[in-house]
């Protein structure tokens, strides 16, 4: 339970990567700012965050079962927290989907807008108004750099993040009237089971209903620029934590907090040419015809870089 003068965060989806990271370094905090709820739909999968949050556990780190996809499990557990009171609500469960969209049941499409859309909604809605009768709170977003721009793919996922988007840019001008803040996180490439999974997903897939020629490009041309880039600018899971604690720490939170600053320019080129064509081409010609180019200029960053970039991107700052 939470002391006096702490902050009650919750978390969804702390099983693994950026939630588990999230948890852990906000209920380590040696001031004791906040009490963790730490939230995760199967307990069975508990041992990695009590184990990495050691001491925390029990103290400023507590566990709770919660299944964005189910509003019974959602209501169960916020009904289960003293006086229902959270003062930040961490949206971070999410699944991702890759492949050639004739390959995909709508029924799989389903399930990532189930957990990536409906799932923060089901939270926001079973959380805001007790921030709006209190006059504050602040609710936070995990979205994606593909929120904010397609790619190749992706088309689901992406779907789904840009959703949430708009959802988000729509609610936080009427929340804002209550004194509720909600800010976004738009990761780019983070290394945690998300990647894991999506490779794993993109070797077993036999994409029944795609044509040679696109199975071709989504296995051998996408895959491979994935992974490289995946592995130049991916983030880990304590970058996104830290950020996020900027952006509960912060005296004015931003709305838009991008982890990665090399993404920002991709994001520029695509509100520098309101026509769209820009960005589809770009990224076009990166993917189709610079592919050796690429590879070599992601090799030569590595070799330049040796991972400093990695620790420069902390942000946001
Ligand atoms: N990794 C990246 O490159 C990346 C980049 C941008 C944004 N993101 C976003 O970051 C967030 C966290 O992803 P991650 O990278 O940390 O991946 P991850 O390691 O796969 O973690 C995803 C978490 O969400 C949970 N989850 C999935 N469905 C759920 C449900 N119905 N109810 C409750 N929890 C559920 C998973 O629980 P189980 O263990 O039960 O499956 C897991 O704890 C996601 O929203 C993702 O879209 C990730």
């Amino acid at each position: 339970m939470a002391s006096p003068g702490q902050k009650v965060v919750l978390i969804t989806g702390c099983s693994s990567g950026i939630g588990l990271r999230m948890a852990v370094i906000l209920a380590k905090d040696e001031r004791k700012p906040y009490h963790v709820i730490a939230t995760m739909r199967d307990l069975k999968r508990k041992d990695k965050l009590v184990e990495a949050a050691g001491d925390a556990y029990g103290k400023t780190l507590s566990l709770a079962v919660l299944d964005v996809c189910s509003d019974e499990s959602v209501k169960q557990c916020i009904n289960g927290i003293k006086g229902r009171h959270v003062d930040v609500l961490i949206n971070n469960a999410g699944i991702g989907l890759v492949g050639p969209v004739e390959s995909i049941s709508i029924e799989e499409m389903k399930k990532v807008f189930e957990t990536n859309f409906f799932g923060v909604i089901r939270m926001i809605k079973e959380v805001m108004p007790d921030m709006k009768k209190r006059k504050g709170g602040h609710i936070i977003v995990v979205s994606s750099v593909m929120g904010l721009q397609g790619v190749v793919f992706n088309d689901v996922y992406a779907a789904s993040k840009f959703a949430m988007e708009g959802f988000c840019e729509s609610l936080a001008v009427q929340l804002l009237k209550f004194n509720v803040i909600l800010s976004l996180i738009e990761p780019g490439p983070v290394h945690t089971e998300f990647e894991a999974k999506m490779i794993q997903e993109v070797k077993q897939k036999e994409c029944p209903g795609a044509d040679p020629e696109t199975v071709h490009y989504f296995k051998n041309v996408y895959l491979t620029s994935s992974l490289n880039i995946f592995e130049i600018l991916g983030q880990t899971p304590d970058d996104i934590a830290r950020c996020t604690k900027k952006v509960i720490e912060a005296s004015k939170p931003r709305f838009r907090n991008l982890t990665n600053p090399l993404y920002s320019p991709i994001v520029a080129l695509k509100y520098a040419d309101e026509t769209g064509g820009l960005s589809v081409r770009a990224f076009y010609h990166m993917l189709f015809n610079l592919g050796p180019l690429m590879h070599a200029s992601i090799t030569t960053m590595k070799c330049l870089t040796c991972g400093c970039l990695r620790s420069r991107a902390v942000s946001p700052n």
